[in-house]
């Protein structure tokens, strides 16, 4: 599907967001793991967690939806189908990861596959920690799906420092941990997104700075009974639209702000932007707040490599806040942008150039030269089947200065299956 997007005068009105998709997944996921009952609430009905919810099916467990609810009748650690052939992970990277830590610690045997995306994305980083846990993996040409996994030898419970600052990998061998006599260890010097130690209520204390995580059979796995917050990832794009177009005032009511995924916020304040959090409350362990943003002059920033993890996926749309920010802007550290959905830093960079935005392009970043008075080129964009360039391109073309055309515009329901009727509810042109 292509999409056509006009420029914008401003945004203004409430805009309730898609359930968090990196919750849901795991609330999936874990309730297949219980051997209770979970009912999770406001469940998103975009593609990545409807994969989910697939994946537990065919691993045993029993799924029910009413509407937005969903009831699952969890397996327990032991009960997991021992032989479900070849799961389809879509284009979810979480659930191909997190799948595999499970499947590895649980000692069945199964093929994971994906889309063309998925196929793409670098598996090495799991299957090195697991095969060390016992488990026998065979991947494609070194190290991309599909993931063949079955268990060599029994789980051997191992002491893991984090090579690489990602939620998914501490994730999977946490959740291969599971299934260990002795605890798992995962040492992480930069905090990534926390949902897995906080869900499914993992021990997690500091040492030299570094937090240590850990799982074993030992601990319960409770049952996920919650709300999904509204996602912080899908409330960074109106964050950023209404930063841009002068006179915008937008809501964001119930809006996930847990600290380890909302650095986009601290960055755009930085920026100067005018952003209001109200009503700061607690959905299950998740922190929520209604975010207001209005209008600002917003000035260049520099990303540090440290605030990367917690931003990972708001920087596609945090560039394009800074192509109208007054100087330069720096992005550092962030390599792992290479391994997403698609290869992001060239995404944005190809993006704002056919925008006319002036940008260097580095290794592991992406410095750009912003300029409040200008307006994007109108241009053809693609987001090449990445959803976030897909709603980061809309966003850029808000501020353009003719009509753009964003071409696989359809990817954005990999996150948010509404994104293009809720720009049409706020936007007048
Ligand atoms: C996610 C973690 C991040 C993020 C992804 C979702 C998760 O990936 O980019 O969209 O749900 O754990 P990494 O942990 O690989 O950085």
């Amino acid at each position: 599907m292509n999409q056509h997007v006009a420029p914008a005068k401003k945004l203004t009105g409430t805009l309730h967001l898609p359930p968090d998709k990196s919750i849901a997944q795991r609330a999936a996921l874990f309730s297949m793991l219980s051997e209770e009952r979970s009912v999770i609430a406001n469940y998103p009905a975009a593609e990545d967690p409807q994969t989910a919810l697939r994946c537990i099916a065919l691993l045993g467990a029993t799924v029910s939806k009413k509407e937005f609810e969903v009831t699952v009748d969890g397996v327990g650690r032991d009960a997991l189908r021992p032989d479900p052939g070849t799961v389809d992970c879509g284009n979810s990277g979480t659930v191909m990861r997190l799948l595999s830590g499970i499947i590895a610690g649980a000692g069945i045997t199964a093929t994971l596959t994906g889309d063309a995306s998925l196929a793409g994305r670098p598996m090495k980083r799991i299957v090195d920690p697991l095969v060390r846990m016992g488990a026998a993996m065979d991947t494609a040409h070194g190290g991309y799906p599909p993931l063949r996994i079955s268990r060599k030898d029994p789980l051997r419970p191992i002491l893991f420092e984090l090579p690489v600052a990602s939620a998914q990998l501490k994730s999977c061998v946490l959740l291969a941990g599971l299934f260990g006599d002795t605890p798992t260890r995962v040492v992480e010097s930069v905090p990534s997104r926390n949902h897995t130690e906080t869900m499914l209520r993992l021990p997690v204390s500091p040492e030299n700075g570094k937090n240590v995580i850990e799982s074993s059979r030992d601990l319960a796995i409770p049952p996920q009974n919650l709300r999904i917050p509204g996602d912080f990832s899908a409330a960074a794009f109106w964050m950023v639209a209404a930063s841009i177009l002068e006179g915008s005032d937008l809501l964001l009511p119930a809006t996930g702000i847990n600290p380890t995924r909302c650095a986009a916020l601290h960055i755009l304040e930085r920026m100067g932007a005018d952003i209001e959090t109200s009503n700061e409350r607690l959905e299950g362990d998740e922190p929520v707040a209604d975010i207001r943003v209005r209008a600002a002059n917003l000035k260049g920033v520099d990303i540090h490599p440290e605030e990367i993890p917690n931003a990972i996926d708001e920087l596609p749309v945090l560039s394009v806040a800074m192509a109208f920010a007054e100087g330069r802007s720096r992005i550092t550290g962030a390599s792992e942008l290479r391994y997403k959905e698609s290869d992001r830093l060239r995404e944005m960079q190809n993006m704002l150039e056919r925008a006319g935005v002036k940008i260097i392009g580095y290794d592991d970043g992406l410095a750009i030269d912003g300029n409040p008075g200008q307006f994007a080129k109108a241009a053809v964009h693609d987001s090449r089947h990445d959803h976030r360039m897909a709603m980061s391109a809309a966003i850029l073309s808000l501020r353009g200065d003719g009509v753009s055309e964003i071409r696989n515009a359809e990817a954005a329901a990999v996150s948010y299956p509404d994104f293009w009727s809720d720009l049409d509810s706020v936007a007048h042109v």
